[in-house]
């Protein structure tokens, strides 16, 4: 959902095991030169006894290649299961635990991660769906990625983003259900992560970015459209602690690929991606730090709707409720800041 740093980790393993391939079918043609210099040309059935060796050696090595630096895949959460709860704990990486001690209430039990399809309702889910389409039939990127921020107003329009509040045609667009549901549905998440981390609700705050998504398979125009890089939250985003999404549409369903991974790496070449199939009403939640590298798969086909919500325990950072609407004025722009180019995710 945003650009990340430095080279994906999914490039460089596939550089790698390209450049293995390499040594590998050298090693195979200096077998066969070599066997063929031996003296009288060999009868056929040496040449099939020396072709099966030439198999069976590349097929060895592909075996212990694989086994040894494959990325193995576990999956979360699919999304033909109805979760109350599925966790799972993690070591806080040493820089997320350095900070987080600093905010007495707000340090997790214990770092991870969760899921739960039994925060949000399906019928919840589905009002911020008709607010996200709602909000997103007046703008959006011309590449595969859209955002629509209700606290900032900021609406990916073309290569850029306008101010939603700030359109005239997008009076009235967000009615007070959608309103009420929003805070509501922000709320019990907010309750969410400190039930599950322990930490007291009052420690935890709302932060900036927190915004819908639409993402389909549109080519990326600009760097806002490519969400599929694996990063860190904390390093994107400073003041987060902990991040949750809500999915709005089902994976498989709705749309096709754009699964959320976790990248979770023992040493360079021991690498498990852990997978969460997208289900609308479902909640994920993770601490923010090294510990819950990620990226969301690029989508295949259809539109991937999600919130991103996050807290932050910094009360410097924290963000009260959106105003969402033009009647609600609070001042000449309507609360609303004025180079909305600063304030986008
Ligand atoms: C890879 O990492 C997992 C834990 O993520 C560990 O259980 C496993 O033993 C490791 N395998 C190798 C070959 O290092
Ligand atoms: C993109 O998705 C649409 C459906 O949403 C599909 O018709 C189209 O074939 C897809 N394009 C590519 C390049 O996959
Ligand atoms: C955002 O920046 C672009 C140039 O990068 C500018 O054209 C556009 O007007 C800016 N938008 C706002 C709302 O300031």
């Amino acid at each position: 959902m945003s650009e990340g740093g430095g080279p994906p980790p999914a490039v460089r393993h596939r550089k790698k095991s390209a450049g293995d391939g390499g040594p590998r079918q050298n090693r195979k043609s200096k077998f066969s030169s070599g066997a063929g210099t031996g003296g009288s040309s060999p009868s056929v059935a040496q040449q099939h006894q020396m072709w099966a060796r030439v198999v069976l050696m590349v097929a060895i090595a592909a075996i212990v290649y694989f086994t040894t630096f494959r990325t193995r895949e576990k999956k979360f959460a699919t999304q033909r299961e109805v979760l109350e709860l599925r966790s799972q704990p993690l070591d806080c990486s040493r820089a997320y635990l350095e900070e987080i001690s600093k905010f007495a209430g707000c340090i997790p039990a214990q770092c991870g991660r969760f899921v739960s399809d039994k925060i949000v309702s399906t019928a919840e889910a589905g009002i911020l769906l008709d607010l996200a389409r709602a909000g997103f039939e007046h703008g959006q990127s011309s590449g595969g990625a859209s955002i629509l921020d209700l606290h900032s107003g900021a609406l990916s329009q073309g290569t850029q983003f306008v101010n939603i509040y700030r359109l005239p045609e997008a009076r009235r667009v967000f009615t007070t259900q959608h309103i009420n549901v929003y805070r509501h549905v922000k709320e019990k998440v907010r309750q969410a992560v400190a039930d599950h981390f322990r930490l007291s609700v009052d420690g935890l705050h709302l932060t900036h970015p927190t915004f819908f998504s639409r993402l389909t398979n549109g080519t990326a125009k600009t760097i806002h459209d490519e969400y599929w890089h694996p990063h860190v939250d904390k390093e994107t985003y400073s003041s987060f602690h902990y991040t949750t999404l809500l999915y709005l549409t089902d994976y498989g369903k709705d749309f096709t690929g754009g699964r959320f991974v976790f990248i979770d790496s023992e040493g360079k070449h021991n690498r498990t991606n852990v997978y969460i199939e997208p289900r609308r009403a479902r909640v994920s939640g993770f601490t923010s730090g090294a510990e819950n590298m990620h990226h969301v798969e690029q989508v295949t086909g259809g539109i991937r709707f999600a919130i991103t919500i996050s807290f932050t325990c910094d009360p410097e950072h924290a963000m009260g409720d959106p105003k969402m609407t033009l009647e609600q004025d609070d001042g000449e722009n309507g609360g609303v800041p004025d180079d909305i180019n600063q304030t986008v995710p």
